[in-house]
């Protein structure tokens, strides 16, 4: 009978100085297991006297019931213990500030071309594309400028081959349509896309900049068409209350060229330094398609007539934005770009 205290006590001093599951695993196998202490007990009960047997069995039944308990209890603890060991050690710390990504933002020329777009769709144009690897044919010939013209040379270009090039203008894409329609009219249309030449970068020149071309033809069009359509234009893009002015000019492509000037969105016209006392802001080129290209393309120029102008997007988005530099929007300077997420 004593032993059997003695292997209860034993039990329970070993099952409560176990500090971890295995541990109490291993106290669990060694007195309740199959070849434990207390199953060792119960084999020595054959060899007690008939009569103690009873007392016998009842007190080995009530230690092995204590030390499973024991057992039991120590576990849950043991497990308890365990898990939040466990998730102190994988502890997420979500307050950590994670890596800031910085989003884009529209590029300004892009803002500007499309507001270009939207302005020209709501007037019923549709926006055409070409490539800006270009065919002489379509940059010069067909735009009026054969070779040894001199108007090539207002616009130094980037040879790939002598009869391919990096377009100079918007105008090789208004050839193209111009081409592709077959004569047929009407014709209303805007192209924007960069444009290349060989000149040396400064504060207003670039190698590579935008424009966006305008094309219309039908019957009856007229320089009063244009004039109208430059001007709303210039309201959307300058603020209401702008004019335009047209001084003559040279293109090879249109006939008569003309030169179009905004009144001065800075000071209203009255003149500024912005405007260098004038009250009057270049912004572009345009004129009535020229009855030879309308001729070459497969138009009737007794039948039909037409406007085109081409805009520089670059300087648009200077005097919208008030940028006095064209390489800003080629140097990618983030703290540059940033400034336009406002208007995005
Ligand atoms: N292509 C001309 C340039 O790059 C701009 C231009 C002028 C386009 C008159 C036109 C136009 O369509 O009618 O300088």
């Amino acid at each position: 009978m004593d032993k059997i205290l003695t292997v209860q006590q034993e039990a329970l001093d070993a099952i409560a100085a176990a500090d971890n599951l295995e541990k109490l695993n291993a106290v669990k196998i060694r007195y309740l297991g199959k070849k434990g202490s207390i199953q060792a007990l119960m084999s020595e009960m054959k060899s007690l006297p008939k009569e103690e047997k009873p007392a016998f069995g009842q007190k080995v039944n009530v230690c092995k019931q204590e030390v499973s308990e024991a057992l039991e209890k120590r576990q849950a603890v043991l497990e308890e213990g365990a898990l939040a060991e466990q998730l102190i050690r994988e502890k997420i710390d979500i307050t950590l500030p994670g890596t800031l990504k910085t989003p884009g933002t529209t590029h300004p020329l892009l803002m500007i071309q499309q507001e270009l777009e939207d302005l020209f769709l709501g007037m019923g144009y549709k926006v055409a594309e070409g490539p800006e690897v270009e065919l002489d044919y379509y940059n010069f010939e067909l735009a009026n400028i054969p070779k040894d013209h001199p108007a090539r040379d207002m616009q130094d270009t980037f040879y790939i081959d002598p009869n391919t090039l990096l377009r100079t203008h918007t105008t090789a894409m208004q050839m193209r349509e111009l081409e592709k329609a077959e004569g047929k009219t009407p014709i209303k249309l805007i192209c924007p896309g960069k444009v290349y030449r060989r000149d040396d970068d400064d504060a207003t020149h670039s190698h590579q900049f935008m424009q966006c071309e305008g094309l219309v033809v039908g019957e009856h069009i007229t320089l009063t068409d244009l004039k109208g359509t430059l001007e709303f234009m210039a309201n959307r893009m300058f603020g209401e209350g702008r004019t335009i002015r047209f001084r003559p000019s040279y293109f090879p492509f249109t006939e008569p060229s003309v030169e179009v000037d905004v009144s001065c969105p800075f000071c209203n016209g009255k003149g500024c330094s912005v405007c260098k006392g004038s009250g009057w802001i270049e912004i572009l080129g345009a004129g009535m398609v020229h009855p030879h290209v309308l001729e070459m393309n497969g138009f009737d120029p007794e039948k039909c007539s037409g406007f085109a102008f081409g805009v520089g997007l670059e300087r648009v988005a200077m005097l919208k934005y008030g940028i006095d530099d064209i390489r800003n929007f080629y140097t990618n300077d983030a703290r540059f770009l940033k400034m336009f997420d406002r208007f995005d």
